[in-house]
């Protein structure tokens, strides 16, 4: 079948079975194409939590359709392709949680929502990159915090937070951590005129929040949605700081209000496709162009069409496990 009889055959099969298809900023153009929705870890967390849809079909990673059947334990949440993982969410089991937990008896616990079920249902609040520095400002300040798995993440949220008595799993995502800083202060260089912005997992983070942030008088941008302001705007040896920290989501907030011609994108280089629909005036480059993450990737059209005509593959999680990673969730949602 050609790409336009999929997206037929997609629209049809998804009014009979009432579904709805959600998909991440990081999905394949032609996948984003037939989507209700796209968005960051936050916003499809939402948008799975108040949906009437019967049926979920996850164009994202495993982490987050098990995310939507957590929340949504009455829907069918599908994925299109189970092997559709995360290297991130990969670096910590819940047992190396427990282990860690007990060196640590008095601390809250935060994790990134790039985790699996097993592994939430062991947390005190989930995050996601857009509201990470919010969760971890309501933990009250004497209580030791854990956070996991990112390390480029929780380094960021230490350093805007001022937070003294936060311990750091040392994951990493394979895609992100590339992004090292040598890249970006080469891209600062030959872009002067342009704004940059960087999702906080990538490798180059804690150094350009130590350079833009207290290097060089610039303050850092602490609101990764987007909407925040303060974020820096000087100059120091002829480099530019015009640089954001912000999730996936906010960069697309970013983008649209940017006045900017230019714009340098530090993330994985699915997301430039809607923001080169969304902005056909502006300018977007991305950092680095082997900036792919695989997993992502694997989600094609007709995998969305057989996943629809079949109703495969089905993400459920054990009742127990889902109740105790839902309370992490839902206090996440309620401090957004
Ligand atoms: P966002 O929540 O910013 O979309 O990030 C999710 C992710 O997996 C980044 O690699
Ligand atoms: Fe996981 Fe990295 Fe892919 Fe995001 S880009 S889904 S963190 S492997």
């Amino acid at each position: 079948m050609g790409e336009v009889d999929l997206k037929q055959e997609i629209a049809r099969l998804k009014r009979e079975r009432d579904a709805v298809i959600l998909a991440h900023n990081y999905q394949l153009p032609e996948v984003q194409d037939v989507a209700d929705f796209i968005g960051d870890s936050l916003a499809l967390s939402q948008k799975a939590a108040s949906t009437d849809a019967k049926v979920i079909v996850f164009c994202g990673v495993h982490f987050m359709a098990e995310t939507a059947s957590i929340i949504c334990p009455d829907k069918r949440v599908l994925i299109p392709d189970l092997e559709a993982g995360c290297s991130l969410a990969s670096t910590i089991t819940a047992e190396q949680l427990k282990a860690w937990k007990n060196e640590h008896p008095d601390a809250v616990t935060v994790c990134y929502i790039n985790t699996s079920a097993d592994v939430k249902a062991e947390c005190d609040y989930c995050c996601t990159s857009s509201n990470a520095v919010k969760v971890v400002k309501s933990i009250p300040e004497d209580r030791p915090v854990l956070f996991l798995p990112d390390m480029f993440l929780g380094a960021y949220v230490a350093e805007v937070t001022r937070r003294k008595n936060m311990y750091i799993w040392p994951g990493e995502c394979h895609v992100h951590a590339g992004i090292r800083p040598s890249l970006v202060l080469e891209m600062l260089k030959t872009y002067r005129d342009a704004e940059f912005l960087i999702h906080p997992e990538c490798g180059c983070t804690t150094s350009m929040v130590y350079y833009f942030g207290n290097g060089n008088g610039c303050a850092v941008n602490n609101n990764s949605n987007g909407n925040g302001n303060g974020h820096g705007n000087g100059h120091d040896n002829g480099i530019s700081c015009n640089v954001k920290f912000l999730s996936t989501e906010g960069m697309m907030r970013y983008a649209r209000q940017s006045s900017a011609r230019r714009l340098i994108v530090a993330t994985e280089v699915g997301i430039l496709y809607r923001m080169k629909k969304e902005n056909p005036e502006k300018e977007f480059i991305p950092i680095s162009s082997d900036a792919v993450c695989k997993y992502m990737k694997m989600i094609t059209l007709e995998k969305v069409y057989r996943s629809l005509r079949d109703m495969v593959y089905e993400v459920k999680v054990q009742q127990d496990t889902a109740r105790r990673a839902r309370r992490a969730i839902e206090r996440m949602l309620a401090i957004n």
